[in-house]
């Protein structure tokens, strides 16, 4: 294997080879996409790790990921619209990366990314897009009018900070919603999520199974204060899966 190992500890192969592990002395590497391979399981990536992989990836480390998250957002875009009916839109896209959920809207009124890594805010807010630190989240000021949308797509498999959910659940109303995608989260770490996400007074609508993109890999979930707003949201998604 051709491959090159990170000061951060990330593994590049160079080589085209992708297997699931790649074993190296005593470290397992575990294969994430493209020829990215990393030391630790991805909600344990260390900003500077989570940064070279953001890096590798926006450098055009293509894979069929890529082209499965592009499907998963135009899907997601027609659902979140429907949800929104005539309503002003306000997109929050939380981890929102560099390869922003933007482009796939056809009518919002207000776009804001959030996102832990300080270059891809830095680099969003030098384009004109708004875009702010995870930390400062609780300093978002969202819109009265209309519905504020969030949505947090191959995210919440990193590293999450124990306030994540009562941050967003901080800015959020009532009628407000999320929708995430569980991409290779294990039970565990599921249960850890459900688990901050109840403690943050919000509520989850039924689970939605991949049976289109990414079969097996991972499910969807919708997040609101109100129950009902989740349910509708999960059955908005479902129907685009069918
Ligand atoms: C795989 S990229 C996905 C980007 C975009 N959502 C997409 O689907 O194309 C994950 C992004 O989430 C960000 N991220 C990871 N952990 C985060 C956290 N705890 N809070 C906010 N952003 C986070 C990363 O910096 C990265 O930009």
């Amino acid at each position: 294997m051709t491959h090159e190992i990170l000061p951060s500890g990330i593994l590049v192969a160079t080589d085209g080879m992708h297997e699931p592990v790649k074993a190296l002395g005593q470290q397992n590497y575990i294969h994430l996409t493209g020829g990215i391979y990393l030391p630790v399981p991805m909600h344990e990536l260390s900003l500077p790790q989570l940064q070279d992989v953001n890096r590798l990836r926006d450098d055009g480390f293509k894979s069929g990921l890529e082209q499965k998250n592009d499907t998963l957002k135009i899907m997601v875009a027609n659902a979140v619209q429907d949800f929104s009916e005539d309503r002003a839109l306000t997109i929050v896209d939380v981890g929102s990366g560099q390869t922003t959920i933007a482009p796939y809207f056809s009518k919002i009124s207000r776009y804001v990314s959030i996102d832990i890594d300080p270059h891809v805010v830095a680099t969003l807010n030098a384009q004109g897009v708004e875009s702010h630190a995870a930390e400062n989240i609780r300093e978002i000021g969202l819109n009265n009018d209309g519905i504020n949308v969030l949505i947090a797509l191959y995210m919440l498999q990193f590293r999450i900070d124990e306030n994540l959910f009562a941050d967003l659940a901080s800015i959020m109303r009532g009628h407000d919603v999320m929708f995430a995608n569980l991409y290779r989260i294990d039970n565990d770490r599921k249960e850890w999520l459900r688990e901050r996400i109840v403690a943050a007074g919000l509520t989850i609508g039924p689970e939605i199974a991949d049976t289109k993109i990414s079969p097996g890999r991972q499910v969807f979930w919708t997040v609101a204060k109100d129950q009902g707003a989740a349910d509708r949201l999960a059955a908005m998604f479902g129907a685009k899966l069918n």
